[in-house]
């Protein structure tokens, strides 16, 4: 009986099928992350925006310059992602120690029309007292996610005005005090780690 040395050749090429399907996969994630704006060098993320903070004050880039931020972009109404992140966030500001007043976290409603002032500011106040949620025109806020690369689109979960979801991608941006782009943290990392990697990236 032959069926094992049959088989080999077969089984060797659904490997290398498989091998070349992960290479394929592992390549186009990372032309991903790099088009997503993990590269710092070279790739402007961040920049001017104009919003509405939950006094339905205007703010600015400006308004907390000399500060780091940690930028996020979400919505209220998310599920998961979103609270998760934020509890991640206020865990590693409990962590990060004195750096943490030097750092101001934003979270940026990609959601405006369920999202008024009201809305981003009471559900920010829910993950602590650091966090600022802001929100803005439909306009404002498409000018910021583009200058911050953030994906975000509609997702119809039936025929009320209410019903849908929001994708969104998920990255917290750390900006300098002098508003420059110093890199991408991610959102899924725990307190302690994300404490641990924004401790290294700042000064
Ligand atoms: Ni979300």
């Amino acid at each position: 009986m032959n069926t094992t040395t049959d088989r080999r050749p077969s089984n060797g090429t659904a490997y290398a099928i498989i091998g070349l399907l992960v290479a394929v996969m592992l390549l186009a994630a990372g032309g991903y992350l790099f088009l997503s704006g993990s590269q710092p060098a070279g790739l402007s993320v961040g920049g001017p925006f104009s919003l509405i903070d939950g006094d339905r004050k205007p703010v600015t880039d400006q308004t907390w310059h000399g500060k780091y931020l940690l930028v996020y972009f979400g919505y209220t109404f998310c599920p998961d992602v979103c609270p998760t992140t934020l509890n991640n966030v206020a865990d590693a500001l409990d962590k990060l120690g004195p750096k943490a007043d030097r750092l101001q976290p934003l979270f940026i409603t990609v959601d405006p029309k369920r999202d008024t002032p009201a809305v981003v500011k009471q559900y920010a106040a829910a993950f602590g007292s650091r966090i600022v949620g802001l929100t803005g025109t439909p306009e404002q806020i498409a000018a910021a996610a583009k200058a911050y690369r953030v994906y975000y689109a509609e997702h119809r979960t039936g025929p009320g005005p209410d019903d849908y979801s929001m994708d969104h991608s998920s990255v917290l941006y750390l900006m300098g005090p002098d508003g420059r782009f110093i890199a991408p943290v991610r959102a899924d990392q725990n307190g302690p780690e994300m404490a641990a990697s924004l401790a290294k990236l700042m000064s």
